[in-house]
């Protein structure tokens, strides 16, 4: 393994990206081939056996790729899929997008933790369960919220659509006397000032874009993989099926046009 190859990092669709450009603005020299898995979005409300299948295949054409770790930048997948990922694939480090976070609420001693996700995130119960580990003390509360992820992916944050559908959740009275909320979906920092104001920034709210690219950083400096070379790096970004709103999410978070290309997930 060289420490020129790329990252690989992969999501249902637009979210991971809010994981991909942190990981870019941390470690600049470093490549990374981003597959956003469109056609079958959204996973959140698919089956533990739909999701693992999936992301065995997205993570076969990734390591087949060449890439030297894998980021799953998606809590429905790394809910879902991280134990057997690295099992197929014990020679490559993967990067959950649960553990930072976790880790981050322990570190907070943080008193009553919210969490919205989607609905196979909370089904799966990971970060209670996790947060358990680190902290007991920690009271948890989750949330499904399955709007929110096909309303991100669709281009409707920002609009009063969106704004609906988190007050519709937000409400929710177990959401009560928060200090922290979590925002257990790649693609909910794209509502993050939407779900402050709603709160009126009294509850804090954490996304694990930076947390994971950190993480990401660390476990590549263990493994000797962290690139070392100042190369020019290169972004790829692939999708299941092209969609105008992956092309904007991307331009909106590189600065630049994207070349995205369209490709098939590997039987
Ligand atoms: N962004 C993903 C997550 O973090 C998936 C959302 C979805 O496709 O339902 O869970």
């Amino acid at each position: 393994m060289q420490n020129t190859q790329p990252i690989g990092i992969f999501d249902s669709g637009v979210g991971g990206l809010t994981v991909a450009s942190a990981i870019h603005r941390l470690l600049p020299q470093e490549s990374f081939i981003y597959f956003g898995d469109t056609r079958h979005a959204p996973y959140g409300d698919k089956s533990k056996s739909t999701i693992l299948d999936y992301s065995r295949r997205i993570s076969k054409f990734l390591v087949e790729s060449n890439c030297k770790a894998i980021v799953i930048a998606c809590n429905s997948a790394s809910a879902t899929a991280y134990t057997e990922l690295r099992e197929d694939w014990p020679q490559i480090p993967i990067l959950n997008v649960v553990d930072p976070v976790v880790r981050e609420v322990a570190r907070l001693k943080a008193r009553k933790v919210g969490l919205i996700a989607t609905r196979a995130t909370v089904r799966s119960e990971l970060y209670p369960k996790s947060l358990q580990q680190f902290d007991a003390q920690a009271l948890m509360v989750q949330k499904a919220t399955p709007l929110l992820a096909p309303l991100v992916e669709e281009g409707f944050a920002g609009t009063k659509v969106s704004r609906g559908a988190l007050e519709h959740y937000l409400q929710d009275p177990s959401l009560e006397d928060l200090s922290h909320l979590i925002l257990g979906c790649t693609h909910y920092p794209l509502l993050q000032k939407e779900i402050e104001d709603y709160f009126h920034q009294k509850v804090q709210v954490l996304n694990s874009a930076d947390l994971v690219a950190i993480a990401l950083q660390k476990m590549l400096e263990q493994k000797a993989l962290l690139n070392t070379h100042g190369l020019p790096a290169s972004m790829q970004f692939y999708v299941s099926e092209k969609t105008d709103a992956f092309r904007d999410t991307a331009k909106l978070f590189f600065g630049q046009e994207i070349d995205l290309q369209e490709r098939l997930l590997p039987a």
